[in-house]
């Protein structure tokens, strides 16, 4: 396990302080110091093993080098592949991913928007809201958290990962509380649109799921 360890716990812990910003936080006395992933597991440098119930908040949906996406990952390495290219230029795998993700979609969900991070597919998110509705409010949950961006810190409703304070950016979210799909209804419908249209349009969403 030792082959893993290139520095010490208290040594990146260190690093960090000096050259990462605060927001950076690790919330522990003592993080966890993962040294190898494999699947669902981690290993400390100790070698402890852990089964891994965070999936790296949720962005490691695929698990640890799975062996497939690893097979695929080195031999694109070992062709000396790009690593990234603008989508002014063309590379194949941005294509596939995104006819094989409209084969698993359910029929009129045909086109996919690539992101980086939650963050950014919750941005994506209200721009296409916002374009479909032509108004600017938003609706968000009490202590929601949606991402670290301008625009969907706006939304998050828990001080600790609001960095540098409401500073107005919050302007047109509306704040309703979850204690159910009925009272987020009945909660939302003082804030529905003005045009009949759109307000069944979004009672109607709102009445799904
Ligand atoms: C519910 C939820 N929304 C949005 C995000 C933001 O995702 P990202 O950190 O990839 O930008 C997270 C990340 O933890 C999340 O848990």
């Amino acid at each position: 396990m030792s082959d893993y360890k290139s520095m010490t716990s208290e040594e990146i812990v260190a690093t960090r302080k000096q050259h990462m910003l605060p927001s950076v936080n690790h919330w522990f006395r003592k993080p966890l110091h993962v040294a190898k992933a494999s699947m669902q597991w981690v290993w400390d440098t100790e070698g402890k093993k852990y089964l891994d119930a965070f999936g790296g908040i949720v962005t490691i949906s695929a698990g640890h080098n799975h062996p497939r996406i690893k097979k695929r990952m080195m031999k694109w390495i070992e062709e000396d592949r790009p690593q990234h290219t603008t989508v002014f230029f063309l590379s194949e795998p941005v294509a596939e991913l995104a006819a094989r993700v409209a084969k698993l979609t359910p029929p009129g969900l045909k086109r996919a928007f690539f992101t980086n991070s939650g963050s950014e597919a919750n941005e994506m998110a209200i721009l296409l809201a916002r374009q479909y509705t032509r108004r600017t409010e938003i609706i968000a949950l009490k202590h929601a958290y949606h991402g670290g961006t301008v625009g969907t810190m706006s939304l998050v409703a828990q001080h600790t990962w609001k960095w540098g304070g409401h500073a107005g950016q919050d302007r047109g979210v509306h704040r309703r509380a979850d204690p159910g799909r009925r009272r987020l209804r009945d909660s939302a419908e003082g804030v529905l649109p003005a045009h009949p249209r759109d307000r069944e349009e979004v009672r109607r969403h709102l009445y799904l799921g």
